[in-house]
């Protein structure tokens, strides 16, 4: 299934037109809409009304690496020093402790998410000990999914052992790109040999579900590097990639300046990488998942999709079916029923308001029925790539009809064949598939207000 298939000049007409930045909509309202009327007091009432019908999913987030990669975007820091980890840790799980104070019954926690930075940099008796203190405070169901971002570098098989102790089920592994030269510019030295190994490591003491991360729109890379990857990422068989587009937001994360804005692909040569790139893990088996991961039919990923239950969080897709995402960490943001909670990101700044408060909570949004409207739209055209007006209207009744009036007028002003609608479904077409982002933004009711700069749609 090709994924993203145009004729060369028609594709490059349409590039021009359509891919301009837009946010990558893994919430809606964006963050950057977050604000501080969303206080530590709105958290502990949301928190207090969590009920028994709702289960929960909790992320942790490590905000440490022991070496900075120049492309990164994450909310990291680099540490040579083990201490301050070390640091961090009880600051968590204070946290985890007066969060878990604050519920009264629910539904059970079905998924748990590491992130970071590298969870990885943990040693082998801190991951046990942060892993039974979740387990100490929630309730989490026998069949949670534990999923974990693994920096496979200088991973030994003692930190690999403490995985699977603690109950790991996947790994979610950083590789980017395995072209020398690539590495070299981006300060990522990673060897395809070293990656094999961990995985042979993470499969050998049973966790058998392995996610791998690339990156396209790099400098340095060209078609015949980014094919050359994907070849060797399909020898390691992951039932997942994430195939994520360079966002380069050197205005925030300052490290980026280290990399040659001359040498970073344009917008053409970005769509070209992520085609083939696409073309290949389709023919080798993968299904495009939304519009920037694939996974091999039988991932719960590939199922989700088909039965119209994919979902789309801050880690990205997700077939993660819970009611309740608590997030705990410096940066960590929550999503309840009444809206999103955002920690404070520094770290310095997260400590000090959990000693102070046991809570770090400094903005966040409270969604009105509106945004609910616009947030579901968003998410399903990002997952499906359609809407129907029915399935809406049982949702949120005549209050739809809105929505569809954008749409009517997104498909009478389509000059390129990028939507279709009959008046029921409003579907973004395999030629519009690549535009989905732009698209979304046109339903996006705050995208105008703000001075809130995005990373190159495409
Ligand atoms: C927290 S890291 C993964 C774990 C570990 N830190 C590592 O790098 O191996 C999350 C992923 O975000 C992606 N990423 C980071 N910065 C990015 C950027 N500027 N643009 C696009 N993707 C980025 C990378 O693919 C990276 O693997
Ligand atoms: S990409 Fe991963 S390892 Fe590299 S700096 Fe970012 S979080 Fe750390």
């Amino acid at each position: 299934m090709p994924a993203f298939g145009t004729h060369r000049g028609m594709q490059h007409a349409l590039i021009e037109k359509h891919a301009k930045p837009a946010p990558r909509y893994t919430s809606y309202p964006t963050a950057p809409h977050f604000h501080e009327g969303v206080d530590r007091a709105a958290y502990r009432r949301w928190l207090a009304s969590i009920n028994a019908s709702q289960s929960l999913s909790l992320y942790v987030h490590i905000p440490y690496c022991d070496t900075l990669c120049w492309f990164c975007g994450c909310n990291t820091k680099y540490t040579r020093k083990y201490w301050p980890v070390a640091d961090y840790l009880p600051v968590v799980k204070t946290e985890i402790s007066k969060v878990a104070a604050h519920l009264a019954e629910t539904a059970g926690v079905q998924t748990i998410h590491w992130g970071g930075g590298s969870p990885t940099i943990l040693t082998p008796d801190d991951t046990l000990d942060l892993a039974t203190h979740i387990r100490d405070r929630f309730d989490v169901a026998p069949s949670a999914g534990f999923s974990i971002e693994i920096d496979p570098r200088g991973m030994g098989a003692d930190k690999i052992e403490a995985l699977a102790t603690a109950g790991v089920t996947r790994a979610s592994i950083g590789v980017q790109d395995f072209d020398a030269g690539v590495q070299m510019i981006i300060n990522r030295r990673q060897s395809f040999e070293e990656t094999k190994d961990v995985i042979f490591e993470l499969r050998r003491v049973g966790i058998e579900k392995i996610n791998i991360d690339l990156i396209y729109g790099l400098p340095g890379q060209t078609i015949s590097s980014v094919a050359a990857t994907v070849a060797k990422v399909q020898e390691l068989m992951p039932s997942r990639i994430a195939l994520f587009g360079y966002a380069h937001v050197p205005w925030m994360k300052t490290h980026q300046r280290m990399l040659d804005e001359a040498m970073l692909p344009d917008a053409h040569a970005r769509f070209e990488q992520s085609r083939i790139m696409a073309d290949l893990l389709c023919a080798g088996g993968y299904e495009l998942i939304g519009m920037d991961h694939f996974a091999l039919p039988d991932d719960p990923l590939s199922q989700a999709r088909r039965a119209g239950r994919l979902r789309r969080n801050f880690q990205g897709y997700t077939d993660d079916p819970a009611d309740v995402l608590l997030g705990f960490g410096a940066s960590a943001i929550g999503k309840l029923r009444e809206g999103y909670v955002h920690n404070a990101t520094p770290t310095a700044e997260y400590k000090k308001l959990i000693a102070d408060h046991g809570l770090a909570v400094v903005n966040g949004y409270a969604l009105k029925p509106d945004d609910e409207l616009r947030a579901y739209v968003i998410e399903r055209l990002i997952c499906d790539f359609a809407i129907s007006r029915q399935l809406a209207r049982a949702q949120f009744g005549a209050a739809a009809d809105e929505i569809f009036l954008i749409a009517g007028g997104i498909a009478r002003d389509d000059e390129d064949g990028l939507v279709d609608w009959d008046d029921d479904v409003f579907r973004i077409t395999k030629r519009g598939e690549p535009f989905v982002r732009s698209i979304c933004s046109q339903f996006d009711g705050y995208l105008e207000r703000g001075n809130v700069r995005h990373s190159m749609a495409v």
